[in-house]
């Protein structure tokens, strides 16, 4: 079977990452993670791609004078690498329209919440705040309007009395390493 290549971007710990590392190491799972790229030096990711012989990049966004230029040279590393899909996990910059129209239908985020609920970068905070009983993940086509693009796979989690951010974040986590590889796998059929 021929995989799908795939970057992975990243800004943290990298835990979807990891998700897609474990359902990429299947023989029969479409896709293959050809290079990890992170904006931050310290990002936990970058040691999880080492661990797994993927090749991995720091590309630092203070270093260049503009959103456009930065993301110049992320699509050039990406390029380079041979990937046919990107794939946001956890990256933490907002992407210039004109990255993320050359990649348009091969360039998906995972994000948590069900959305259109939730959009942003506070999702978890803003669902326990508007009282709401029910959230979870969404994996959706990136286009320029932020958290915005065509979903491909929810997965919902309850909000239970007692709950905190920590706690509904990590019962997001553990739907969100279901969901990606998935949504992912979804992808790859789509494009062949
Ligand atoms: C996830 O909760 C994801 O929804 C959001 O950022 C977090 C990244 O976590 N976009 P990790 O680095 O994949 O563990």
């Amino acid at each position: 079977m021929k995989k799908k290549k795939v970057a992975v971007l990243i800004s943290g710990f990298g835990g979807n990452l990891q998700a897609l590392i474990n359902a990429c190491s299947a023989s029969e799972y479409p896709a293959q993670i050809v290079t990890v790229i992170s904006n931050k030096a310290d990002a936990y990711g970058l040691q999880r791609a080492a661990d797994n012989n993927i090749p991995a990049h720091f590309i630092d966004h203070k270093t260049f004078s503009s959103r456009e230029e930065f993301d110049a040279a992320l699509h050039e590393k990406v390029t380079a690498s041979g990937a046919e899909i990107v794939c946001l996990a956890g990256f933490m910059r907002l992407l210039s329209s004109g990255f993320v129209d050359k990649w348009r239908g091969r360039i998906i985020n995972i994000h948590p919440s069900l959305l259109p609920e939730f959009k942003g970068a506070n999702a978890v905070k803003d669902a326990l705040a508007a009282g709401a009983t029910r959230t979870g993940c969404t994996v959706h086509h990136v286009i320029p309007e932020v958290d915005a693009g065509e979903i491909i796979v929810q997965r919902a989690i309850d909000i239970l009395p007692g709950d905190t951010e920590e706690t509904v974040h990590a019962r997001i986590h553990e739907q969100e390493h279901i969901a990606y590889p998935q949504a992912l796998k979804l992808l790859c059929e789509r494009l062949l």
